[in-house]
This record gives C-alpha cells, structure tokens and sequence, in this order.
C-alpha cells in the first residue's frame, strides 16, 4: 500500500479559482470532488493531471450528502430542533486537453485523490473546446452557458451541410432561428426563409435593449436595407410583394400536382394534356379559367372532378401572365421572405415545391448565388410518413444541395415527423428543450457526440439554452443563446393580459 501526505499547498489557497478537492475512486474519464466553494451543473472545471498538465472537466452533477435520516427528520417535522451536517460532492467527466500537437485527448492514467479542482480559465476552455472568435466566418450564437466566452458557428460548414433547429412549441426555434439569419444578414450570405406564420418580416425591424443586451454585447438594428418579403396573398400580407406563378411554364403533370387529385390522376392527365396542347396553339397565355371553359366544352363526365379542382386553384389566385421571377425573387447577399400566412395549406406545399425546384434547378446551373433556404415547420413539407407536393424536392435538396451551395436550415418541433432522409443530412444540430420521447429518440439516432447525460439534460434545458453540434463544433455544447438583435415576430398570444 502506498501511502501520501497531502495538504493543500497554502501558495494555491489564494488561487480564486479553487471550488474544490478530488476525492474517493479516481477514474480518468470521471472523478468526483468535494466542494468547498460554489459550483454549478455544466461548468467547466480545471484539474491537474501528473503527466498532461491541466485538464477541463464539465460538472456534470452537484449533490449535496447530509446526516438528516428520516427519524430526525420527522422530529424536524415535529418542530424540534435537528442539527444537520452536510457536505457538497460534484461529478466531472473529463473532456480532455490539447497535446503537443494540439489534438484533443483524454489522460490514459487516473488523476489523483487530493488534486485540487478550479474553475477553469478562458483561455484554457477555447483552447480545449476548439472556440475561436473567427469572427468573418462565423455566425455568433450566444455564449458557452455558466461562460461569458462568445461562442461562433462556422458558416461555410452550415450552408455545406446543412442545418436543423428542433425543440417542442414554444421552447424557441423562431427565436434563434431569427439569430442564426441576422448572423447570415450580417455575412452577406443569400438566404430565403419559408415562413408559413409569417413571423420573420419583423427582420426589418429593430428589437428592444433587453435584459442581457450588455452581457451579450449585442445592439438591436433591423435589417430593412436586406429584406424583401414576397406573399401568395397580398390581401392578407399587404406588405409583401405578390408571389405569382405563370401558368404557361407549367405541364399537365405539374397542374395535377397542385390539384393533388389522386385516384383519376391518369384519365385527367390525358384530359389536361389534351387540353394545354390546344390553348397552346393558339396563344402564348392563357388563365385558368380558360382551362376550365376548354374542359367544360368537353362535356366529358370524367373531367368533372378535375374542373372542381382547378376551379379551387383558380380560386386561390397564384397564377398571372407574369409570373414572379426567381432572379428577382432571390438577390445575392439579401435575405426574401416567402410570407405564406393564411394561404391553404396544400396550396403552401404546392408553392414550396415550384419554388424549391426551382431554386435547385437554377442553383445548379449557378443562375442564382450560393444560398441557405430556411424551412419553418419542416414536418408539413418533408413529412416521414405520406407524401406531399414537396417531399420529394427536399430528400433531393438534402441529398445534393451541399455540392451546389445550397444548404437548408430546417426547422420542426416533431423530429420524429420529418424525413429522415433529410435530418439525417444536416450536420449542424440545434437543440433546444424536447420532451416528446419519440422525438427524443430521434434527436439521439441523428446526433453525434451526444453522451446520455446530455440527452436528459434535452428535457431540461430553460428556454433559450441549446445543445448544439456541428458547425466547426468539435463537441456538443450548450449554448445560452444571445438576445434578437431584431423583433422577434412569433411572440405568443396573450388569452389574458398581464
Ligand atoms: N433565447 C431567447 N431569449 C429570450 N427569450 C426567448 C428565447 N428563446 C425563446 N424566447 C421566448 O420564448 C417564446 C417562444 O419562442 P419561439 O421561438 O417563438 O418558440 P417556437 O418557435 O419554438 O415555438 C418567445 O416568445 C420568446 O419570447
Ligand atoms: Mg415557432
């Protein structure tokens, strides 16, 4: 047996640092240390390591033991008085430090009881963790949470291999979504945002100095200047500029896919083909309704059911002799909100499949610059289960965007909902609180690096703090995300004011 004398070296003590002293059995992934000075779940710690120098640790629990059994507690209850002894424990898994060659490594012998245990330094955290403050490529996020360090995703890394923001309702994926694309604003990187709840004009508008604004080092702006905000419905979006699609470039096929008319599909195509052929020999343009009264003369019972549905497409008004055209639509370096508020939503899905199509068509051919297309409410146009107009645009966007310059960012509070033909492609993961377990076991099988702790702490996560991965990342992290620097426009509803 091997025996030491140890006592705290008094030239340490002064070191403000100092939380603590290590303890017990002594793992080299793990250890526990007793705590002398406060301490919070998630902080990072410094230990000292014989052979590889000062080593970060992330508190992974903090407890506290004490000598109150359950009789002297009923006394307690009783109104007596009980002393209690406690003392303070936290668990550490061991992250790692940087070796010679600036790699990231683990100790392969266990640390020592008595080592003293700090909070760990700044500089030593980044240089562990791998953060750098690039800022000209990098999207600032928030800060390392229990941190004042500013923690930056790589841009290039998200738009190649693209991105996803799940969290249940209400537990923030607009909000920071909004952060991610002021970041992009900010970079000049192109970006069009599919915004089913209209919540992302409020990009133009400057938000409110709110609590953190100073911690945080940010200052409310709006990004009027690199805005455009397009609408299917400029009734309901009367600041938005009209989104029309020109009947003239669509085919049969792609008239029955916004029909979504599935059972008669094959006589109608004929029907319509039929029908596009003859308008098209004697004139360039035609509407709808011209559709219909060739149809209708037709007097053929079968096409009845199609009239009622190109009568309904006629009715929600997307098309025009001009359509809108995507070189005006997307403009480099400017972000285009597609406003799809209180448009139908099969109507929403048949809009964002031309759209997306043609964003991948004309991105290949390098016709529009390298762009980020922001995709709110993913679980309704690239569904896991059933098909829609756009699932099959999206599995393709996922698959093949990244060699075109095309990334997506998307967003769902149903992980679980979503194709995981296309979650299983985004590289950079944003997590914010999840509860649903399917959701949960979803998030799990699609992310890397993600240690069982770091999926409980998924459920407990307070609004506005993010585990996120990827994005030049080399470890999950959790993230306090910064404050808006413009309004953010999904606030909830109040039934009753305050
Ligand atoms: N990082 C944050 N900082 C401050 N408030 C936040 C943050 N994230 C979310 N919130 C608040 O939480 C509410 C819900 O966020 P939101 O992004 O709209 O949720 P979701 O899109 O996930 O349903 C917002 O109204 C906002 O006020
Ligand atoms: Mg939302």
């Amino acid at each position: 047996m091997v025996t030491e004398a140890h006592s705290r070296p008094s030239s340490h003590s002064a070191g403000s640092g100092f939380v603590g002293v290590v303890y017990g059995d002594v793992g080299s992934t793990a250890l526990k240390f007793s705590v002398i000075h406060p301490v919070e779940r998630n902080e990072f710690v410094q230990i000292p390591h014989d052979m590889c120098g000062l080593v970060v640790g992330r508190v992974e629990e903090v407890e506290r033991h004490t000598d109150l059994s359950l009789d002297k507690a009923q006394l307690l209850g009783a109104g007596e008085a009980v002393d209690i002894e406690e003392k303070m424990s936290a668990s550490v898994a061991i992250v790692g430090f940087r070796d010679d060659r600036d790699l990231l490594q683990v100790p392969r012998t266990p640390f020592k009881a008595g080592a003293q245990v700090e909070h760990a330094d700044e500089e030593l955290i980044k240089r562990v963790l791998g953060l750098r403050d690039d800022r000209h490529h990098g999207a600032y996020i928030g800060l390392l949470a229990g941190h004042g360090i500013k923690v930056y995703l790589d841009i290039n890394a998200m738009v190649q291999k693209h991105v996803s923001v799940l969290a249940k309702t209400g537990g923030g994926k607009s909000y920071v979504t909004g952060v991610m694309i002021e970041e992009l604003m900010k970079h000049h990187v192109t970006c069009v945002v599919l915004d089913p709840h209209g919540e992302y004009a409020s990009l133009t508008e400057k938000g409110k100095v709110g609590h953190g604004s100073e911690r945080f080092g940010v200052d409310p702006r709006g990004y009027r200047d690199v805005i455009q905000v397009f609408s299917p419905d400029i009734k309901i979006n009367p600041h938005a500029r009209p989104l029309k699609f020109t009947l003239s470039n669509l085919d049969a096929r792609d008239i029955l896919s916004l029909t979504g008319g599935g059972g008669k599909l094959r006589q109608h195509l004929s029907a319509l083909r039929k029908t596009l052929d003859f308008l098209r020999q004697t004139s360039r343009d035609y509407s709808m309704m011209d559709i219909i009264r060739v149809l209708e003369k037709d007097e053929d019972p079968q096409s009845a059911s199609l009239v009622d549905d190109l009568e309904y497409l006629a009715e929600v008004d997307i098309f025009a002799r001009e359509g809108t055209r995507i070189d005006e639509l997307v403009r480099k370096g400017q972000t285009t909100i597609i406003d799809l508020k209180g448009t139908p939503p099969d109507i929403q899905e048949l809009i964002v499949n031309r759209l997306c199509t043609a964003l991948f068509e004309l991105r290949k051919v390098n016709k529009i610059p390298p762009m980020m297309l922001v995709v709110e409410e993913a679980h309704n146009f690239c569904p896991q289960v059933g098909q829609v107009a756009s699932s099959k645009v999206f599995r393709t966007i996922a698959s093949e965007g990244r060699k075109f310059g095309l990334g997506v960012l998307i967003v769902t509070q149903r992980a679980a909902k979503v194709d995981k033909n296309v979650l299983s492609q985004c590289n950079t993961q944003i997590i914010l609180k999840v509860t649903n377990p399917n959701d949960l076991k979803a998030i799990s099988s699609s992310v890397e690096g993600l240690t069982p702790g770091m999926e409980d702490e998924i459920q407990r996560l307070p609004i506005g703090v993010a585990i996120v991965t990827g994005a030049g990342l080399q470890m999950p992290m959790m993230i306090e995300v910064r404050p808006r620097e413009t309004r953010h426009g999904g606030e909830s509803v109040k039934v009753i004011e305050d």
